[in-house]
């Protein structure tokens, strides 16, 4: 076997999540799993990191929360499968020149490109609780730019909640490259400064929590990496079902469950099977199915929570540390050719 060719340059992954506390299984089975299935395939070249200044964007207010979340989160990466031997690991915070690339694409950036980006609108009226009139909420997206166009990642894969933000990119990263040419054109072959990153959807089932609305933190319906058995089965105990299966005897479907939704991401094709006919035919009970559903929970979840478990807190900071270091290499690079093309040496 061929060792995989660590030393040629292989394309570049990057992506990132906020540091919003404990992650759940939307979160795993909408991004982290398949930045796992990435790094894995030893193709790519991946970094991924933690988001802790864009969670200032909406929580400047109060930010006791954004450091404990950090360490949760990058304990959560890692319990997944991320493997800072195979991925650089880092914070955004710990690499300053994320802040001067966000500072010198906001002078090329039109407002009015971060006023027409959905999420600018639609999240002012969801938290209505805060005020975001900020400057910084605004300019959320060129920060986000600057995370990736940073590392020139030939994909970014993210969910579909992210790809406005990615399209956005693009056209900054054209912006700049129509406006500033490679300052040594013969070494870099003509290259721009900043290539167009690609959006990698992620292939994920849109997961219900349990009142059967999209599991989200805000909804208070998740069920967490960390929930220990008895606390999975628990919550599963309570997770809504088909409204039309009022008694034991009444038949139900499982395309209009949650529970079945679960099953249908989860449960192997016999599991499966079996809670279509089961349901169908009034055959099973909803506490039994559940139970079933619980199973297959608990069977994700037991070797992200083993592997966790060798992660002391300390070993945590060592690791974002020591990614963070390896990113500041690699964005420093970038930052010289950006200050080259900018004229700002
Ligand atoms: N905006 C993303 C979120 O809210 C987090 C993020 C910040 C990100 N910068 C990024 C994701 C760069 C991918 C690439 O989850
Ligand atoms: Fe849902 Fe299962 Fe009950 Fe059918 S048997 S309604 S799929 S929980």
């Amino acid at each position: 076997m061929p060792e995989p060719a660590i030393s040629s340059p292989r394309p570049r992954v990057l992506s990132g999540m906020r540091p919003t506390g404990k992650l759940h299984l939307g979160n795993y089975m909408g991004a982290l799993a398949n930045w796992v299935k990435l790094q894995n395939s030893a193709q790519y070249e991946c970094y991924f990191f933690i988001a802790d200044w864009h969670a200032l964007t909406t929580d400047y207010a109060d930010p006791s929360r954004i450091a404990p979340n950090t360490l949760d989160v990058m304990l959560d990466y890692l319990a997944a499968g991320l493997d800072p031997a195979r991925s650089v690991l880092f914070l955004q915070s710990k690499v300053l020149q994320h802040a001067e690339l966000y500072l010198l694409l906001g002078m090329i950036t039109p407002v009015g490109w971060l006023e027409r980006v959905p999420s600018y609108k639609d999240q002012q009226k969801n938290l209505s609780n805060r005020d975001l009139s900020n400057f910084g909420f605004l300019g959320y997206p060129v920060l986000m730019a600057s995370d990736i166009l940073m590392y020139q990642p030939q994909f970014v894969p993210v969910g579909n909640d992210q790809t406005a933000h990615v399209e956005l990119t693009r056209e900054v990263a054209r912006r700049f490259n129509q406006f500033y040419k490679p300052a040594a054109a013969g070494k870099l072959d003509g290259q721009e400064v900043l290539p167009e990153p690609q959006v990698l959807l992620t292939p994920s089932p849109q997961l219900p929590g349990t009142d059967g609305r999209k599991m989200s933190k805000s909804y208070g319906n998740t069920i967490l990496l960390t929930d220990p058995e008895p606390v999975v089965r628990q919550k599963l105990k309570t997770m809504v079902t088909d409204p039309a299966r009022i008694r034991r005897t009444d038949p139900g479907d499982p395309d209009k469950c949650p529970v079945g939704d679960l099953h249908k991401v989860f449960s192997t094709p016999e599991t499966l099977a079996n809670v279509y006919e089961g349901c169908r035919s009034a055959g099973i009970g909803c506490i039994e199915c559940k139970s079933w559903a619980a199973d297959a929970l608990v069977q994700v979840l037991e070797p992200i929570q083993a592997r966790r478990a060798g992660f002391s807190e300390k070993l945590v900071k060592e690791i974002i540390e020591e990614g963070s270091s390896r990113a500041r290499v690699r964005a420093e690079e970038t930052m010289q050719k950006v200050r080259a093309a900018m004229q700002m040496t």
